[in-house]
């Protein structure tokens, strides 16, 4: 039994954990009310991009694409950029158009993203050449896409070393002067199959979905160190029309048309330049995809199949 002493404790104990607990809960209100009047104020005033003029911008599978759009908007506005590719010929032919467009500041290497070996050979030669990355855009990707079962277990396994583990082979490279610098951005292509599954696409949803988890995962871990200026990008883009998605099909054609790779990238870098955490290319799929997952299963799977958007196998 516990002494008058002991019980009068334990109450006083008790009040000071109510009252801390109460004091924290209205924090946490008034936290929440700021955060709602932030992002309505950010819908009316949209942030100023910052200046890359004197960043060192690494575009991942610049060679073809989104990649390649990105590589000349970054050059447009002053960034010096690094184009990686697998293909010598088409890393070759950015840098060509980059100069021709009067950006003198354009450095090729040939670098196989999947392979840690390599990225962290040719990461060392970009530190030697041209400097530091200060800006890091994970972009080289590939899409098989057909039935799980027709998946051969190499394409299972080249999808998830592009598209998932070269994000780690990067970051392994690039992080660190980044966060000895205690400045940079890292950017990472998932898709909107990294937010629904989506028939014929199996293992991509799945390294799109990884991506995803990366970043936010990242992201978090970042944030809970004070001194962090680290800034974290994920991209969700519908389908672009990149000649990635080999067999497209879209019921209302005019209502969700393929976006354009100049136009996906502008977003990319406008996301980037005013350092926002998530974007869906459009935009407005988020705020779609976030209602949708509040419904029944059922309702979103008659949605689904009313939007009638997808992929036909690359087979037939
Ligand atoms: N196109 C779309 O509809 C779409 C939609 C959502 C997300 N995405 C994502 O956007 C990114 C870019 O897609 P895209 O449509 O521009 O593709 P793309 O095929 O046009 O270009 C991809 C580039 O990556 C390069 N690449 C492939 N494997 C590589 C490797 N191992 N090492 C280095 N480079 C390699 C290719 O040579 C090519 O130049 C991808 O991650 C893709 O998953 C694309």
């Amino acid at each position: 039994m516990s002494t008058p002493n002991q019980a009068q404790q334990d109450i006083g104990t008790l009040l000071v954990q109510v009252t801390q607990t109460t004091a924290d809960v209205i924090v946490l209100i008034i936290q929440i009310l700021y955060a709602f009047i932030l992002s309505i104020g950010r819908l009316a005033i949209r942030k100023q991009p910052r200046s890359v003029r004197g960043d060192i911008v690494l575009v991942t599978g610049a060679g073809h694409g989104i990649g390649k759009e990105l590589a000349l908007l970054y050059a447009s506005e002053g960034a010096t950029v690094v184009i990686w590719d697998i293909n010598e010929k088409n890393g070759s032919q950015t840098v060509k158009e980059i100069a021709q467009l009067g950006y003198p500041k354009a450095h090729f290497f040939v670098c196989d993203v999947s392979s840690r070996d390599d990225v962290l050979r040719v990461a060392e030669e970009v530190r030697h050449k041209v400097g530091d990355v200060t800006i890091l855009i994970n972009n080289a990707g590939i899409m098989p896409t057909h039935p799980f079962l027709e998946h051969t277990t190499d394409e299972i396994q080249r999808i998830m070393n592009i598209n998932v583990m070269a994000h780690f082979w990067t970051l392994e490279a690039f992080l660190p002067a980044m966060k000895r610098h205690n400045y940079g951005h890292i950017v990472s292509l998932s898709s909107t199959a990294g937010l629904f599954g989506i028939p014929n696409l199996v293992p991509y949803c799945c390294s799109k979905y990884a991506v995803r988890g990366l970043m936010e995962a990242l992201y978090q871990e970042c944030r809970t160190d004070k001194k962090n200026y680290i800034k974290f990008t994920s991209i969700y883009p519908y389908m672009v029309d990149t000649g990635l998605c080999k067999k497209p099909k879209i019921r209302f054609e005019n209502l969700m048309p393929l976006v354009k790779p100049k136009e996906a990238a502008l977003e990319i870098m406008n996301a980037q330049r005013t350092e926002t955490n998530e974007v869906t290319i459009p935009r407005y799929l988020f705020g779609a995809h976030n209602l949708c997952r509040m419904l029944p299963l059922k309702a979103q799977l008659y949605i689904m199949d009313f939007i009638g958007v997808g992929l036909e196998s690359d087979l037939i």
